[in-house]
């Protein structure tokens, strides 16, 4: 499987970049940096990554709506094929649209232990509050600042005489073990698109006579010496997207499909005018008994009367 592109947006040092940077380089890494974006074009970061032979991409905001400007790193995003984004001290908020169109596939890294000191300033309302540690955490974002669910996180002890400054220090010491580990483990684990086969193999081929064929390079699931009720798709037409493809009873269920939620369902490029329907596994957020209703009912559609009707009677029991 091809590692994951990520797609790092920064706003200033780069520190973070760099080290999701380096780790991409060790070996086994299932995800490497296919563009590095800032919203200011002197950011320190941008050099540095240039200098490693990354793709960047500088835009200053100014004068730009906050939806357009997203609107043009979300199209710097997909021109480089990338599925996952990595926000590293990137200092702007995000539009909804933005942040729906990346959602489950969107990470940031927060100088605080979260919940807790949400948005700036965090070491030093960390040393004001007396507190015994401050921290990092890398979180999924969401359209609420700071506030995604908590992927993992490392605590900082707090010295006494410590500034702002000096436990900012220590904790960046922290955010770099922190976020490359984190990515690659999130990356490779549930999220990743081999598990996410995985998932939908169990389900697929539990159905009666189901069998696994590899069609245009993409695994495909069909009923024995029959037609395909289903296809894994991972970052087919260059759009990132991860999803399983399933029969509906034609366009316009699957048009309904699509208005009823756009953000789940899509039509598939090619097998779109036969009615066929996507549905997104990369959100984060996938309902498996929802994905293996829908396999079994694609799988109906395609499977022969002698098996469908051993079927109806199995499922009267
Ligand atoms: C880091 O402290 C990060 O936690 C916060 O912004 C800072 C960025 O530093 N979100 P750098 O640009 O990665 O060096």
């Amino acid at each position: 499987m091809a590692r994951a592109r990520v797609g790092v947006l920064i706003s200033g040092r780069g520190s973070n970049m760099a080290a999701l940077l380096y780790a991409s380089r060790l070996e086994g890494c299932p995800y490497e940096i296919a563009l590095v974006a800032a919203n200011d074009p002197q950011a320190p970061g941008l050099a540095l990554a240039a200098a490693e032979g990354v793709t960047t991409f500088a835009r200053c905001h100014k004068g730009l709506k906050r939806a357009d400007f997203d609107g043009l790193i979300d199209a710097e995003l997909r021109r480089h094929g990338c599925t996952h984004v990595a926000l590293a001290g990137y200092m702007r908020l995000l539009s909804p649209g933005f942040v729906d169109r990346w959602a489950g596939r969107m990470v940031n890294i927060h100088p605080s232990l979260l919940p807790a000191y949400k948005g700036l300033d965090t070491h030093a309302r960390a040393i004001a509050a007396g507190d015994g540690h401050g921290g990092c955490s890398v979180h999924l974002v969401t359209a609420e600042l700071d506030d995604g669910p908590v992927l993992a996180q490392c605590p900082v002890a707090i010295l006494p005489g410590d500034t702002a400054e000096t436990l900012a220090a220590r904790v960046l010491i922290a955010e770099h073990q922190l976020y490359p580990r984190t990515l690659w483990e999130w990356i490779a684990g549930a999220n990743g698109p081999e598990a996410l086969l995985t998932e939908v193999r169990a389900r697929a081929l539990a159905l009666p006579e189901a069998r696994e064929k590899l069609s245009h390079g993409t695994p495909g699931f069909h009923v024995e010496g029959g037609k395909f009720f289903a296809y894994f798709s991972h970052d087919r037409h260059g759009d990132a997207i991860t999803s399983v493809l399933v029969r509906t009873s034609g366009v316009e269920e699957q048009a309904s499909l699509i208005e009823r939620d756009a953000n789940l369902y899509y039509r598939p490029p090619y097998l779109g005018p036969s009615g066929w329907i996507g549905i997104r596994l990369d959100r984060g957020d996938t309902d498996w008994e929802h994905v293996g209703d829908w396999l079994a009912r694609s799988w109906r559609m395609a499977a022969p009367k002698r098996l469908t009707r051993l079927r109806d009677i199995a499922d009267r029991f």
